[in-house]
């Protein structure tokens, strides 16, 4: 159709997506920024005719912790690759009865529990990007990619939740069972340790970005339900791994036949009027 456009989709693998089999495969890529090194080399690819690059957030064997992951060079690289769409998954605990494990929340909303990360590319260093930037978290993910999660979740049947609060924790350590229903009473829907700041940083750089998060446990605020362990996790990601291929693959297949153009260049020039001095 005429509404047609050429995307760079970057694509951001959780925990259980380190690697994406339905990609049709050209290369990787191993890039630097000024930054540091991304979590990992980019594969680059393409899937239905979308050209993607991926990249596993801990690494391609889960080896890098939530609080070492270097957000600001994954973003950069991906930015720098041409990508201007960006979808990420993030395995989740669930905070609410009906969040239940297996089913997809598609983010709209954060609550920032993290204490030691770098959240902004506007850092003062040399060599980094100059000024001071207060980026608007009004809404933090972008409503257009959130309904293209939502229609390709729809497409596939699989049982997902039109919006949610994410509560992003430091880590590594799980909750308490004082903290998880503290979280509760903060309106969270689910609970994880990377959406924060990876989503600010893509709104500093002007990019679309939404985030399809996997219930994989209730936490451990139940107490008709054992409370969340690595084992668990692992478990239910096997579940969701395979409905994640499949919702990310309509996705990228349906984004090729939207127009993006006019979104991109207001997420660009937010990200550009909220930067003061550095001139
Ligand atoms: N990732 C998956 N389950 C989680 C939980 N319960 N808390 C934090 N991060 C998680």
């Amino acid at each position: 159709s005429g509404d047609c456009e050429n995307v760079k989709i970057g694509i951001i693998g959780g925990t259980g997506l380190e690697s994406f089999e339905l990609f049709e495969m050209n290369c990787t890529k191993t890039v630097n920024t000024p930054y540091g090194s991304p979590s990992s080399e980019l594969i680059c690819g393409t899937l239905h005719g979308v050209d993607c690059i991926i990249i596993a957030r801990h690494g391609k064997v889960h080896d890098i912790m939530p609080s070492d992951i270097n957000n600001r060079a994954n973003l950069y690289a991906l930015k720098e690759e041409g990508c201007t769409l960006v979808l990420a998954t993030t395995a989740c605990g669930s905070l609410r009865a009906e969040y239940e494990p297996t089913d997809f929340a598609i983010l709209d909303q954060f609550i920032d529990r993290t204490t030691k990360r770098d959240s902004t590319f506007y850092d003062g260093k040399p060599g980094h990007l100059k000024g001071v930037c207060h980026i608007s978290m009004r809404n933090p993910f972008s409503e257009k990619l959130r309904q293209l999660l939502i229609a390709a979740c729809e497409e596939n049947g699989v049982k997902h939740h039109k919006t949610g609060t994410a509560i992003t924790i430091e880590g590594p350590r799980f909750s308490t069972y004082a903290e998880s229903h503290l979280y509760r009473s903060w309106g969270g829907s689910i609970i994880n340790m990377t959406t924060v700041p990876e989503v600010v940083l893509a709104a500093e750089l002007g990019l679309l970005y939404a985030s399809l998060a996997l219930v994989t446990d209730y936490d451990c605020w139940r107490d008709d339900y054992e409370a969340v362990s690595v084992e668990h996790v692992m478990q239910t990601m096997a579940v969701n791994k395979q409905n994640a291929l499949k919702v990310i693959a309509t996705a990228v297949a349906n984004a090729s036949k939207q127009k993006w153009s006019d979104d991109i260049l207001q997420a660009q020039k937010a990200a550009k009027n909220s930067v003061m001095g550095g001139k």
